[in-house]
């Protein structure tokens, strides 16, 4: 089938890529010329497993071109996949629609009789009625569909090629059939679709990722109990996702969520649900989002209390800057924001990550960045893990104690070996988890 996908960013590169790979025929549009070469050369504007390679095949078998020409695009397809981004409002907590609206004013007056424009974009309930009616004057005839993503970073194209579930959200059969179409593989291979009204469809993506942003809250706010209590968070938090209508996914304690979703998205939802009268039933996602941004300050907090009350003059060692492991992306970072932190109260950090920090030097030039390990802790007063990267789990204890100045780590991700580095005679600090159980030299 030909398609194009409008909007080359995370959801659109990726989304493009798999179609071309499942056997269509792509056109990948962009504003931004510098990506499109760059695309049209085959190299990924991001770092995903695997994309690289499927943009190449995709690319050298000729089913995957880009452009920035939306009225190529219109000329080129009948189906269009809206996947620009729709970050928070500059002025508010809303979502920004800007780039969605230019995209349907854009290609609207040039798109053909029958057109099928899908949008894949996260965005607040009723956007689709509103485009289609929208539409319904640019270009009479056409159609309006929401099919949201729930790929996550770091991971993108095993969860576009293998999803759980497919969401359809159609105003008509026709539509419903086309998108099943496309998605030919998912259907054989006996995904779930999910075929619905699009508000229904944009309301599943909004529901999921506050779900989910909710059960991580849920248990950071259990870390602070624990703190309070003396409990370990990090075993209560094994012990209820032991329980099958628990689940232990999404419940690891620590710096909470960043990246380009979750926090814009919880916002975006309470406020569009204010908007539609029904502020109250959503109104937890505040809390949900106050409990996440107290994490950062706890863990600054607690950073500055270890170093003796202040991080003037003090060498911090941070690892980690991407906002969660596997993905280079530093957007609304938590380890990018606390390593800022403790430097505008005078600490001198040096951030060490294996992939963000290109991304993390063009968002915070003022840090210091190394790709070494043991240069990022040199001198160190206080190491800080902020992002659970694999590699840091592999790191020796003994061997980092070294070269810091005093061997001090606070674990903002509760994933490394207590046992291990308090026997590197490492003082071993968490959240939520008491000296007693983290053990080690204190
Ligand atoms: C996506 C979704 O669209 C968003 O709704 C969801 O919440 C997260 O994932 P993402 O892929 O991260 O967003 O967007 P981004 O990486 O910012 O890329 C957007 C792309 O669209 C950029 O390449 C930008 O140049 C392009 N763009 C933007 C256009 O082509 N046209 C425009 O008018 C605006
Ligand atoms: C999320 C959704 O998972 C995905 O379905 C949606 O399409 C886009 O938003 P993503 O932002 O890529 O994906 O990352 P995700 O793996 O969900 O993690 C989000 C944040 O939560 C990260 O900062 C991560 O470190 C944090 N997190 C996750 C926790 O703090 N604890 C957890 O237990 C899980």
């Amino acid at each position: 089938m030909r398609m194009t996908v409008i909007g080359t960013g995370y959801v659109g590169t990726v989304h493009a890529a798999c179609m071309a790979d499942i056997g269509h025929e792509v056109l990948g549009v962009d504003i931004d010329a510098e990506r499109v070469a760059a695309l049209a050369a085959g190299r990924a504007p991001l770092h995903e497993q695997g994309l690289d390679a499927l943009l190449a095949s995709g690319v050298s078998a000729g089913r995957l071109r880009f452009t920035t020409s939306l009225a190529e695009a219109a000329a080129f397809a009948n189906l269009h996949f809206i996947c620009v981004g729709t970050p928070q409002r500059p002025d508010g907590a809303g979502a920004d629609l800007r780039y969605v609206d230019s995209v349907v004013e854009g290609i609207g007056p040039r798109l053909r009789p029958g057109a099928l424009v899908v949008g894949k974009s996260t965005v607040p309930v009723g956007t689709a009625a509103r485009l289609a009616g929208r539409l319904a004057d640019l270009a009479p005839g056409t159609e309006v569909a929401w099919n949201p993503e729930f790929l996550r970073e770091g991971s993108a194209v095993h969860d576009t090629m293998h999803p759980e579930r497919l969401v359809i959200g159609v105003s008509s059969d026709r539509a419903d059939a086309l998108l099943r179409a496309v998605y030919w593989p998912m259907r054989r291979a006996g995904i779930p679709v999910f075929s619905t009204d699009p508000a229904t469809a944009e309301l599943v993506k909004v529901a999921s990722n506050a779900f989910l942003a909710t059960k991580i809250s849920f248990v950071n706010a259990m870390a602070e109990v624990c703190d309070s209590a003396g409990a370990d968070v990090t075993v209560l938090a094994r012990a209820m996702g032991a329980d099958s209508r628990i689940g232990p996914q999404f419940l690891d304690p620590g710096l909470g969520f960043g990246g380009s979703c979750f926090p814009k998205d919880i916002r975006a939802f309470a406020a569009r649900a204010e908007e539609l009268g029904a502020g109250e039933a959503v109104a937890f996602l505040h809390e949900v989002d106050r409990i996440n941004t107290r994490q950062r300050r706890r863990t600054v907090d607690r950073a500055r209390e270890l170093l003796g009350g202040t991080f003037a003059g003090r060498r911090v060692g941070v690892l980690g800057a991407a906002f969660k492991p596997g993905s280079d992306d530093v957007r609304d970072s938590p380890a990018l924001a606390v390593a800022a932190a403790a430097q505008a109260e005078g600490a001198a950090v040096r951030v060490h990550d294996p992939q963000a920090l290109d991304n993390a030097r063009a968002a915070c030039p003022d840090l210091t960045y190394t790709l070494d390990v043991p240069k990022a802790c040199e001198g160190a007063d206080l190491v800080l893990h902020l992002t659970q990267w694999p590699e840091y789990r592999a790191i020796d204890p003994a061997a980092l104690a070294g070269v810091v100045r005093t061997p001090l780590i606070l674990d903002a991700r509760n994933s490394l070996d207590p046992r291990a580095w308090g026997a590197a005679g490492w003082a071993f600090r968490a959240l939520g988890r008491p000296l007693s159980t983290v053990g080690g030299a204190s």
